[in-house]
């Protein structure tokens, strides 16, 4: 069966409204501060099933948005037993984010902040199985550095990409090449509709050692 075919009736009704209306959006060439610029459904089914193979319980996401992802997650995380600790910078869409997942009947799985990621970061528990990135590697890398102490060995890491040459472009090469050269992380591109990065813990990050500076852009 699909990913797609396991989820609630209440959270597929919710994703097909998300859907049209992202669809509509791009369709308009809407890419506003509201807009929601949501994950591909290859993506959002390629995380839901990431998810239940690690059995991953402590789940992380930049970048909510409305909240259309955030319910693929919340959807593993409740057949893990596990819990999403979700960001977006807008408060407007968090809110958004909220009521989408009561819709979805997934409230309890998801804590949605309202912050900056390098803020929110700080604020993440220890033992983190696997973390979604939803906006651009240049905003993500400073909070990386405060998240990779906490991420456990076997950790994924999974950054939303762009379209080919994405990582070909500045400041994006300058970020993957530091990801790159991080200790502790394999990392791959992984070519789908978009070109994504994929990336494993394999080793502990000794405090101080991450070797990340922020980069701006
Ligand atoms: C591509 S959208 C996320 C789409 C969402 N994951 C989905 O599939 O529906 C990126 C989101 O990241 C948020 N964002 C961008 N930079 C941020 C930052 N530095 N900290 C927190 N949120 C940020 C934006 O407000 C926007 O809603």
């Amino acid at each position: 069966m699909r990913a797609s075919e396991i989820l609630s009736s209440e959270a597929s009704e919710v994703l097909a409204n998300l859907w049209e209306l992202d669809a509509q959006q791009r369709q308009h060439h809407d890419r506003g501060p509201d807009s929601l610029k949501a994950v591909h459904p290859s993506v959002a089914e390629l995380l839901h099933v990431l998810i239940l193979q690690k059995q991953a319980n402590t789940i992380v996401e930049f970048g909510t948005s409305h909240g259309l992802s955030t319910i693929w997650l919340a959807d593993a995380a409740r057949r893990t037993g596990g819990h999403v600790y979700s960001v977006d910078a807008m408060p407007s869409k968090t809110s958004s984010a909220k009521d989408n997942l009561r819709s979805a009947g997934l409230a309890d799985q998801v804590t949605l902040t309202s912050a900056d990621g390098v803020d929110f970061a700080k604020t993440l528990p220890d033992g983190i199985d696997f973390v979604f990135v939803d906006f651009g590697l240049p905003a993500f890398l400073p909070a990386f550095e405060r998240l990779k102490p906490k991420m456990a060995v076997g950790a994924a890491l999974f950054v939303d990409g762009g379209p080919e040459g994405h990582w070909q472009e500045q400041p994006n090469l300058d970020c993957l090449r530091q990801l790159e050269a991080e200790r502790g992380l394999v990392l791959i591109r992984l070519p789908m509709v978009k070109e994504h990065l994929l990336a494993v813990v394999v080793e502990t990050a000794e405090p101080g050692t991450c070797g990340v500076t922020a980069t701006s852009g």
